[in-house]
């Protein structure tokens, strides 16, 4: 495939970066990852906005418009041949010749990107739906989750833990045993018709899905919709239970540590709303 590296197109095995670049040896970097279908990005402006409050944050000197990261997002769609398409987007704080651990004031940041296959958009249809088994575990990452940060040692070591019980995600729970997030998405239970999902704070990555979706239930008003902490007990006795993320969209929980959710399968509000979450998200 063809990447972009710091102002250039060009095949994937020819890009190079130096091994001091801070995103290798501190994991010094955020990212983004845009879906896109048919070439259109969903959310593409909340994605951006999230990357340049991490850059913000971490003190990061990348400023390229929302147009520039457009163009680069045109650029390779088109050299990969459309479609649907992920793209992600690394900033890196750059390359700097002495391993330190101040920030470097003198460096030009790393820009990378490249794309995926993501297939066709998530199906509504409970037939075709691809549905995940979920294991639970205490929430042992850093307290600044809500940094989209490339350093995700702490997630792929939870997710590492769900495969090794036969699981495709992890639901984590902080020391309160309050749901947290999951360990490459976030996550909605559903009890009694109310939708519930984690209030946005340091705990959790503010999901650009999860965004999309609060909006869409928000413009329905036949649903009760809330954020709020939600406790370990409530998430073991929901009725349904979705994950958020740009790949998965929203997608039904039939299974948590070993015991079926809800009824069993997926279930009747699901389909109902990932049904509207692909019809609003563009
Ligand atoms: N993961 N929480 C975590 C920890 C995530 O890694 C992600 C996304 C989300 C959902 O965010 P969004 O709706 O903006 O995709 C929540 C991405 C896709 C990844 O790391 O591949």
């Amino acid at each position: 495939s063809i990447v972009y590296l710091n102002g250039q197109l060009m095949p994937m095995q020819d890009a190079r970066i130096s091994p001091m670049d801070r995103g290798f040896l501190f994991g010094d970097g955020i990212y983004e990852v845009v879906p896109c279908f048919a070439g259109k990005p969903v959310g593409f402006k909340l994605h951006m906005q999230r990357m340049q409050q991490g850059l913000t944050e971490l003190g990061i000197a990348q400023h390229f418009s929302d147009a520039q990261w457009q163009d680069i997002v045109a650029q390779l769609l088109s050299a990969n041949g459309g479609g649907n398409l992920g793209v992600y987007l690394h900033v890196s704080r750059g390359t700097q010749m002495r391993r330190a651990h101040a920030y470097p004031s003198d460096v030009t940041p790393t820009v990378f990107a490249f794309t995926f296959e993501i297939g066709h958009a998530p199906s509504a249809d409970p037939t075709q739906a691809r549905t995940f088994k979920a294991v639970t575990e205490q929430d042992r990452r850093w307290r600044r989750c809500h940094i989209k940060s490339t350093a995700l040692l702490g997630n792929i070591m939870h997710y590492h833990q769900g495969q090794q019980q036969g699981a495709d995600e992890v639901l984590l729970f902080n020391e309160q045993q309050q749901l947290t997030e999951a360990a490459s998405c976030n996550v909605f239970v559903v009890k009694d018709g109310v939708i519930a999902t984690p209030l946005l704070d340091h705990q959790i990555l503010p999901g650009i899905t999860r965004y999309i979706l609060l909006e869409v239930l928000r413009r329905h008003s036949r649903f009760d919709v809330q954020e709020r902490s939600i406790s370990r007990a409530e998430v073991l006795c929901a009725d349904e239970i979705w994950l958020t993320s740009s790949s998965k969209e929203v997608a039904p929980v039939i299974e948590l540590d070993g015991k079926p959710v809800g009824q069993g399968g997926i279930g009747p509000l699901w389909s109902e709303v990932q049904a509207l979450f692909s019809a609003h998200k563009y």
